[in-house]
């Protein structure tokens, strides 16, 4: 690792926290390059809050409903991360849409986890989607975030196969053991400077290994 302090680190969240739980496991072991000082919910009670404070990293509420208006939301959750001296925001279940102003302050230092493949299925119910259109792949992405809902440059993905018997809820379940994979390894590459953003596109520093583990297809072809 050539970075040498960790990243002050927040996660953002609404609800249960699980992707924000994998952060935390991760940014447990000293060695990781970012180290979760703060969890923020926007959502009064969000079950995130327990389990970050359990875990005993400082919490602050900024319930988005308290404001008169975006703006005023946005400015003091700004003001939140930067008392706290915040370098990386990840959001991680954050059901609230951030304006260009919040976005462009937090430009390149803001990841987002989303449960597709993007660009493919923007917005909600991803799962139901997948399998409506037939896809015999599905994941998770973690980007950066830009203020057009969904999109900004692509630091990791992961894909799962979709199975012919699949539930909206048994492939919900399948993705999310990916997005906990995924999101701390992309924190570790953007906390430790091993990505670099050209255009839309996230060169990272990982040296490639063999050239069967870059390939993920489904269904897997048989040998008979
Ligand atoms: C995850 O599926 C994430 O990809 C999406 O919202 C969900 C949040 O789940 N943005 P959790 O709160 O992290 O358990």
């Amino acid at each position: 690792m050539t970075s040498s302090a960790r990243k002050r680190t927040a996660v953002l969240v609404s609800g249960r926290g699980s992707n924000m739980v994998s952060l935390l496991a991760a940014a447990a072991d000293p060695a990781y390059p970012a180290e979760i000082v703060l969890v923020v919910a926007n959502v009064p009670g969000a079950p995130a809050l327990e389990r970050a404070e359990a875990a005993g990293i400082a919490t602050e509420t900024v319930a988005h409903r308290a404001f008169s208006g975006r703006q005023a939301f946005e400015e003091r959750l700004d003001a939140v991360l930067r008392e706290a001296r915040i370098e990386l925001v990840c959001l991680a279940g954050f059901m609230r849409l951030l304006t260009p102003w919040f976005v462009d302050r937090w430009r390149d230092r803001l990841l987002n986890i989303h449960p597709a493949l993007l660009p493919a299925f923007k917005g909600l119910d991803t799962h139901a989607r997948a399998l409506a259109d037939g896809c015999k792949l599905h994941g998770a992405t973690v980007h950066f975030v830009r203020s057009e809902m969904d999109a900004g440059p692509i630091v990791v993905q992961g894909a799962v196969a979709v199975l012919d018997d699949d539930t909206e809820e048994t492939l919900a379940a399948r993705v999310l053991t990916v997005e906990h994979e995924i999101y701390p390894h992309a924190l570790a590459l953007v906390a430790s400077d091993r990505t670099r953003i050209e255009g839309n596109r996230v060169m990272t520093a990982e040296t490639a290994s063999d050239a069967a583990s870059h390939r993920l297809i489904s269904p897997p072809a048989s040998n008979s």
